[in-house]
């Protein structure tokens, strides 16, 4: 079982945004999801885990080493696919894994070019291994971006918003690949689609303004709202009356008309008790964070 132990870790960058306050994590196999809205700070956390940011204060460890004094505690066992992942040479995708599978330290040929076909394969892109990577289409370059992160069989693998851009379809097979690579090792997610979290992950945490405003299991936070939710519709005239009275947690149109979803620990008049869904816990956390 591997482990990533993150302590009291904040970042301050040069220009004086703070970026990160106080985070703590615990993490071990299996798919993490570290959901966030724009800006929150989750490129921020996975920059400094995988070593390109030095936290201003706070720990990280892996599998008990600190990865401060021993910055090969982590990196000979990380795999990497960062968020602006798109700047290619003119090579194509086997040869571009072969270089990166060099300079991971992959010296053997016969294993090498053997374990780039079966990743080549794993991510179904084994019939495109002589097109040029600069060709690909969003999702290829995705899939593609696994792979390469994959290179080396890492114990740690970071993918910082890997679907955004890709269609349904494409990001069904992306996640499926997630999953099917999570089973031995740790997947560290970032993410702002709650649904992909809800599908993925056992574990999670909300990020937002650079702190964890909440963390646990799925299920476990969507349980804690049951019996909590009201629904009714209204009309729009009545809308602040209800966000002065209530926490609002979301407010829809349903064929034109505003249906709204309110927080209260006993029924409320006029409305009928809402199933809990990640969504809620997600939008309210960012409410009490936003008030904070
Ligand atoms: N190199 C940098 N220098 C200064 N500030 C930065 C730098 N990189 C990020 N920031 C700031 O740090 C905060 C967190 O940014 P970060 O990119 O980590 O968020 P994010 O959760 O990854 O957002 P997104 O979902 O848009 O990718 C933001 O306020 C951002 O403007
Ligand atoms: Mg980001």
């Amino acid at each position: 079982m591997n482990s990533l132990s993150i302590e009291q870790l904040s970042l301050t960058y040069r220009n004086g945004v703070q970026a990160l306050t106080n985070i703590d994590l615990k993490i071990s196999n299996g798919m993490f999801g570290l959901l966030g809205p724009n800006g929150a700070g989750k490129s921020s956390l996975m920059k400094c885990i995988v070593g390109l940011m030095q936290p201003s204060q706070g720990s990280i460890s892996f599998n008990g080493s600190s990865v401060k004094q021993d910055p090969d505690a982590i990196r000979k066992y990380l795999g990497y696919l960062p968020q602006d992942f798109s700047v290619y040479p003119k090579v194509t995708a086997y040869q571009l894994l072969n270089h990166i599978a060099r300079l991971k330290g992959l010296s053997d040929t016969r294993s090498r070019s053997e374990q780039i076909d079966v990743l080549l394969h794993k991510v179904n892109l084994y019939e495109a291994r002589n097109q040029e990577v600069l060709t690909f289409s969003g999702g290829m370059k995705q899939r593609f971006g696994v792979a390469q992160a994959l290179l080396g069989s890492p114990k740690i693998i970071i993918v910082d918003e890997p679907t955004a851009g890709l269609d349904p379809a494409e990001r069904s097979r992306f996640n499926f690949l997630l999953n099917e690579i999570s089973k031995d090792v740790i997947v560290l997610l970032s993410t702002h689609l709650v649904e992909d979290v809800r599908n993925l992950c056992p574990a999670m945490a909300i990020l937002a303004a650079g702190r964890i405003i909440k963390q646990g299991r799925p299920a476990d936070l969507i349980h804690q709202l049951d019996g909590k939710l009201w629904s009714a519709f209204i009309p729009s005239s009545d809308l602040q009356h209800y966000e002065d009275q209530y926490q609002l947690i979301s407010k829809d149109l349903r064929e034109g008309k505003l249906q709204i979803t309110i927080y209260a620990e006993s029924p409320v008049p006029g409305f009928t008790v809402q199933k809990p869904t990640l969504d809620h816990v997600y939008f309210k956390a960012l409410d009490e964070e936003a008030k904070r």
